[in-house]
């Protein structure tokens, strides 16, 4: 296969890109080592920021975001027995989405299939070679285990977490940055109906919670737990013992557990976003911890910054652009890694924290609620600072 540009990884950022490039004329092939079926049921999360909304909507990837999608305008805390409401469109006059992350990447799928050009599914890529030059090649197997070989002017890796690509791009392990965190989420969805209007992070001397929703019949809510913990060793009463703990005035609907599962926390940042014509995006270039749900909204960002320096090169052969994506990028990047850790610390109670680590953290919680510049600052970190490469 020849193509302008290979892309590994048919999740949000892959396949984004892909619906970008082929706007402005530049063909590309996507591929993934998951079926069609894995990547359209594998559960995520679910908040859209205001600005990757307007991207999905305004590239004509769909508008379902707003019609099927929940708006969400604000965002309430709990700690200590209280309540308290972040109010977004006070502070930024713009919402969250609540849109669970498989419907926008059923709506970007459909964008490709529409235009002809369906990403490869089930195709495991092995290596990528001649990444210096300005012909790499994407090398592996399908699912019948034939080999393959695309052939590109740019090769993309969007294959997340546990990337192929990243080791083209940054040759050893200690070319990353890196910060494990002594918790995580225990995740449930509940048939039931929501139990309260906004989303709920609470903070008590069990730790965190989260309840959220997917729509009007399935909840999805987390609690903090110890990241060695078997997600099927916890009684359904045990979890609910656990999600009600802090939660502040709201009684939680129950229903039926359908699914518990473990999700680790990480932060990571790979050194080297760029070898040659080789660059790295989303998860595959950097991870966040979930709380406040960044991950997704990320990875757009570097999509823009890359799409820019793409169409760019195809249209006069400068690669001024490429040279300045990985510093374009990492701005954000870091922001977002500032913010996912800030939301994260401020929540969570570390299982050696001292009494002096717990009364300081709910000093920072009753600063951060009483501010009103403290307010707008959450505020506008959660529906999500603009993007700012052109599109
Ligand atoms: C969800 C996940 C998050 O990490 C978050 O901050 C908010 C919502 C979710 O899965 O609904």
């Amino acid at each position: 296969i020849r193509t302008q540009v290979g892309i590994l990884g048919a999740g949000p950022a892959g396949l984004l890109l892909a619906h970008l490039l082929h706007k402005a004329g530049i063909d590309s092939v996507v591929i993934d080592t998951k079926s069609r079926e894995e990547i359209e049921g594998t559960v995520k999360a679910g908040i859209v920021e205001s600005p990757a909304a307007e991207v999905l909507s305004q590239s004509g990837v769909s508008d379902r975001i707003y019609s099927e999608g929940m708006k969400h305008d604000g965002i309430e805390f709990h700690f200590d027995g209280t309540a308290h409401r972040f109010d977004f469109q006070k502070h930024t006059g713009k919402s969250a989405y609540l849109y669970p992350q498989h419907e926008v990447l059923k709506d970007l799928i459909a964008a490709r299939i529409r235009d002809g050009v369906t990403p490869l599914f089930s195709h495991t890529a092995t290596a990528i070679l001649d990444a210096e030059s300005s012909q790499p090649r994407i090398v592996g197997t399908n699912a019948v285990g034939e080999g393959f070989e695309i052939a590109a002017d740019i090769v993309v890796g969007a294959d997340g977490s546990s990337s192929v690509a990243r080791s083209f791009v940054n040759k050893d392990r200690n070319s990353s940055y890196f910060r494990e965190y002594p918790f995580a989420w225990y995740g449930v969805l509940v048939k039931a109906p929501p139990s309260f209007d906004e989303l709920i992070y609470s903070r008590s001397e069990d730790g965190f919670v989260l309840i959220s929703t997917r729509d009007r019949d399935v909840q999805r809510m987390y609690f903090q737990c110890d990241p060695e913990l078997d997600a099927a060793s916890v009684s359904d009463e045990e979890i609910w013992r656990k999600l009600q703990a802090g939660i502040a005035g709201v009684e939680l609907t129950r229903g039926p557990i359908f699914r518990k599962d473990v999700l680790r926390f990480r932060s990571f940042v790979a050194k080297e976003l760029r070898n040659g014509h080789v660059f790295l995006m989303g998860d595959a270039a950097h991870t966040v911890p979930p709380t406040g749900a960044k991950g997704m909204n990320l990875a757009f960002s570097d999509v823009l910054w890359l799409n820019e320096a793409l169409r760019e090169y195809f249209r006069s052969g400068s690669e001024s652009l490429m040279d300045a994506y990985p510093e374009n990028a990492m701005k954000r990047i870091w922001k977002a890694q500032h913010f996912s850790y800030w939301m994260t610390t401020m929540l969570h109670v570390a299982p050696d924290a001292s009494e002096f680590d717990k009364k300081r953290q709910l000093g920072e919680l009753r600063s951060v609620t009483e501010s009103a510049a403290a307010n707008a600052y959450l505020s506008e970190g959660y529906v999500g600072w603009d993007y700012e490469a052109d599109d």
